[in-house]
């Protein structure tokens, strides 16, 4: 039998805590084979909620789930963690100042990559979903040094999934056979979905879908605007969507990338496709033997090199506002 994993969920306590902690304890993640320790963790208000999530994964009597732990000690927590999947954060509000909010983050990862350093296991993976979430784990890089950049990343599958879904539903063919989309930059509504690589049941998803209009306009901006969308719809923002790609992103970063595919992640940029290093930023990537690789070589055509480039500016927009809080805060 295997030796159980431990995966370390912050902000539990909320949506997406409620619809991913179920997944993972049903081999979402990490195999039907694999067993899980579950580390839960909120802050101190949200401990109720916390431990009633607790007593709902007991009595889902999961087989693979060996253990729940709940915390509101981020140290504690981080204990021997083999995967942390940061969902806690600081979201903004209506009426709060860009700079508020990125300060009041920069304070909850520096302070959490302190305790993943001290307290995780030494190959830990990490993938932030909490927003701004590239910047978040640019944070959190900064702040653990001894972890390995490349365990670093943050979660852009759920675009990438968008994009799929959005593709298998204009040309009436099952998302099983739509392949390499692609999610370039942030995690925000200047992210670039790419279809120009992409394929449907084998044949290019341009002439799959024969519609450049429909393709270089609405497809965009609605995969863009995906996440208002739902909010809208709902009256709460995307959860299980969001979960599911947590566990797919951790799965085919874990057990690899099926041949002849990629997927999209935001990893620390090595000045790949001429983007600034050392900025996270989603880029195609194939994963063997537990790392992952930035695809090289892709054609980038003029519209889309500008596309590029201008969720690039985003980003260095916001590390420099995270670097400037972080100054002040010293
Ligand atoms: P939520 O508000 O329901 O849950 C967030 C939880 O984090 C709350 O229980 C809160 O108490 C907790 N929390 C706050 N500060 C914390 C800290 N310092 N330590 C531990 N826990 C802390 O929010 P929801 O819907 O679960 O979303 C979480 C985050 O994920 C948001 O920032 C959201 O914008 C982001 N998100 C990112 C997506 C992506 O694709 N990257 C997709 C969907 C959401």
């Amino acid at each position: 039998k295997k030796k159980a994993l431990r995966v370390l969920i912050t902000g539990a306590a909320g949506q997406i805590g409620y619809a991913l902690a179920p997944q993972v304890a049903v081999g979402s993640m990490l195999g039907a084979d694999q067993p899980i320790i579950l580390h839960l963790l909120d802050v101190e208000p949200a401990k109720n909620a916390l431990e009633g999530l607790r007593m709902e994964l007991v009595d889902g009597a999961y087989p693979l789930l060996e253990g729940v732990l709940t915390f509101t000690d981020v140290a504690a927590a981080c204990k021997d963690v083999d995967v942390a999947v940061m969902v806690g954060g600081y979201p903004r509000k209506a009426g709060e100042e860009r700079k508020d909010v990125m300060a009041k983050n920069v304070s909850i990862y520096q302070q959490q990559a302190s305790a993943l350093e001290a307290n995780a296991s030494k190959d830990v993976k990490v993938v932030v979903v909490a927003n701004p979430a590239n910047t978040n784990a640019l944070i959190l890089a900064e702040n653990a040094p001894s972890i390995p950049r490349e365990n670093i990343t943050c979660l852009t599958r759920l675009d990438h999934n968008r994009a799929l879904g959005q593709v298998a539903e204009r040309t009436g063919s099952h998302v099983g056979i739509v392949k390499n989309v692609i999610i370039w930059g942030n995690h925000s509504s200047t992210q670039y979905p790419d279809v120009n690589h992409g394929t449907v049941g084998g044949k290019p998803i341009r002439s799959a879908v024969n519609d450049d209009t429909w393709l270089n306009g609405d497809f965009i901006t609605t995969v863009q605007q995906r996440g208002a969308a739902i909010i809208k719809a709902r009256g709460l923002s995307s959860a299980l969507s969001a979960a599911n790609a947590v566990c797919n992103h951790v799965r085919d970063w874990v057990r690899g990338t099926p041949g002849g595919s990629w997927t999209s992640m935001g990893v620390v940029s090595d000045g790949s496709y001429g983007v600034q290093r050392g900025l996270v930023y989603s880029y195609p990537v194939t994963c063997a033997g537990g790392k992952w690789k930035v695809v090289q070589g892709l054609p980038i055509d003029g519209p889309s090199r500008e596309r590029l480039r201008v969720t690039e500016a985003e980003l260095v927009e916001e590390r420099d506002l995270a670097l400037q809080c972080l100054a002040e805060k010293k």
